[in-house]
Formats: structure tokens, C-alpha cells, sequence
């Protein structure tokens, strides 16, 4: 799919999803302990400057503690979902803005920022296109270097033969609205193994400061089950710097 029809996919989605469930928490609670978690190693005293990458509705960095003066950016493709971020943002410390991250070393927005913090908001592993993944850790990489900061990720990993295909939807309400758009449109999901990540990781130039990926954790792929099954996905933790 064309990133113009990922875009529309995702307006849609999330379009369905705030109608349909309005008061529900919009960041990842999962994503926002983690980095919680480990704010002793990336937190600076100075102002910071941050950034969530696919940011949806709300960044987690509205929930975080950054010292005074720190400036936060959360960016996302979809207009649907930072529409409704914005119209729902009484916080001055971050700015919301719609475009694709892959143009984030020329947007005028942040091409001449250099970031202390950046969150992946579960984007990378919407990535299935390997060439796009490279392009979009080169720029992580370089919004880094400068500052030495931190990138903290969240990403599915495979455990072993997944129970689902390929072309699987991972969000009940999108099913009924992928099959109005036809099964071409369906995205899917990167889930490699850990070690395949780790290693892309590092080739990318990232150090592995800090990584989890516990047996237990799995992601119940199929909303329409509350237990776990052998095949779900796993869960990856990582907080990576430039190497
Ligand atoms: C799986 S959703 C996660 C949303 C939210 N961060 C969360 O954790 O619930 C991935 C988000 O990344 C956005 N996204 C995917 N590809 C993108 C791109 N190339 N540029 C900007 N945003 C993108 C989607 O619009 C979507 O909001």
C-alpha cells in the first residue's frame, strides 16, 4: 500500500475507534511505563527536547516529567488523529504536527531540531517495507547523534509460528472497515524475531542500552479472546542510543 493509502487507513481506523470508544485512554500505557521506567538514564536537568514518532491521539510525553522549558513534539500522518490531539491538548509543552516521519530530516517543523528523546509510538513495527525501516532508523539516528539521546521503542516480536496470517488486522473495529476497502488494503505487521531485531538494530547504529523481551509477555492478537494462545505475538522493550 501506498503511503497515501496507509494515511487514509489510518484516518479511518482511528476515526472509528474515537467514535466508538471516546473516554478511553489514548496513549499507550504500556509504552509510557517503559519509558517512565527508565527516565533515570535518559532524563537530563537541562530543558529537553522530545519527540513521539506515530504518536496517534495523545503522546505519552503529555504524561512524562521533563525538567521546565522542555519542548515536546508529537507527530503522526494521520489528520484524524492529531486533530483530535490538538483539539484535546491543554498542554503548551508539546506541539503536535501531521506529516510523515520519513520526511522528518527535511519538515520544516523539525529538520533543524536535534532531540535529547525519542519515542517510537508503535510505528516502527508498521514498517513492513525493510527499505522504509532502514530509512526511518537513519533519521532516528541522526535526530540523536548530536545530543547523544535516547530512543525508546516498544515492538512485536515472533516466538514462534504465529497463529494468524500475514495479512492478519490487529484492531477489531478495522476489520469491518478493511473489508469495505478491499483486502489489498490491509496492512500488516513487522514482527521478526528478537535477534533479527537486535542485529538490525546495531547495523543501524544504535547500542542496545537496555532491552527486555520476557517469555510471558505476549500480545493477544485477536480481540475477540481475552487469554493469550502459544502463537501471539511477543513483546519487546528496547531503549537504544547512537552507538
Ligand atoms: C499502531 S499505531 C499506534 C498509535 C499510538 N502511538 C499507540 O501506541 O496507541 C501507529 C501510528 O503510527 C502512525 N504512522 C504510521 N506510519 C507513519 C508514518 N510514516 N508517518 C507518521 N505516522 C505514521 C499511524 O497513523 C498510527 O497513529
Amino acid at each position: 500500500m501506498d503511503t497515501q493509502g496507509l494515511k487514509a487507513y489510518y484516518d479511518q481506523a482511528f476515526k472509528k475507534k474515537l467514535e466508538s470508544t471516546p473516554g478511553e485512554c489514548l496513549c499507550s500505557p504500556s509504552l509510557l511505563a517503559w519509558t517512565d521506567a527508565n527516565s533515570s538514564i535518559w532524563y537530563k536537568n537541562d530543558p529537553m527536547l522530545a519527540i513521539e514518532l506515530g504518536c496517534g491521539a495523545k503522546s505519552v510525553l503529555v504524561e512524562l516529567s521533563l525538567p521546565e522549558k522542555s519542548k515536546c513534539f508529537g507527530v503522526d500522518f494521520s489528520r484524524v488523529t492529531i486533530d483530535h490531539a490538538l483539539l484535546n491538548s491543554q498542554n503548551d509543552k508539546i506541539v503536535y504536527e501531521c506529516f510523515d516521519v520519513l520526511e522528518m530530516d527535511t519538515h520544516l517543523s523539525v529538520k533543524n531540531f536535534d532531540f535529547d528523546l525519542v519515542i517510537d509510538g508503535h510505528l516502527f513495527h508498521c514498517l513492513t517495507n525493510e527499505r522504509v525501516r532502514q530509512q526511518y532508523l537513519s533519521s532516528v539516528l541522526r535526530k540523536l547523534q548530536v545530543k547523544r539521546g535516547y530512543f525508546v521503542l516498544e515492538c512485536m516480536v515472533e516466538t514462534g509460528p504465529l497463529a494468524f496470517a500475514d495479512d492478519f488486522l490487529f484492531l477489531e473495529d478495522v476489520r469491518v472497515l478493511l473489508q469495505q476497502i478491499g483486502k489489498n488494503a490491509v496492512p500488516v505487521r513487522y514482527i521478526p524475531r528478537i535477534d533479527q531485531l537486535l542485529e538490525q538494530f546495531k547495523q543501524s547504529g544504535f547500542k542496545i542500552v537496555k532491552f527486555l523481551c520476557p517469555p510471558g509477555w505476549k500480545i493477544i492478537a485477536d480481540s475477540r479472546r481475552v487469554e493469550p494462545i502459544d502463537g501471539d505475538p511477543g513483546l519487546a522493550r528496547f531503549l537504544l542510543a547512537p552507538m
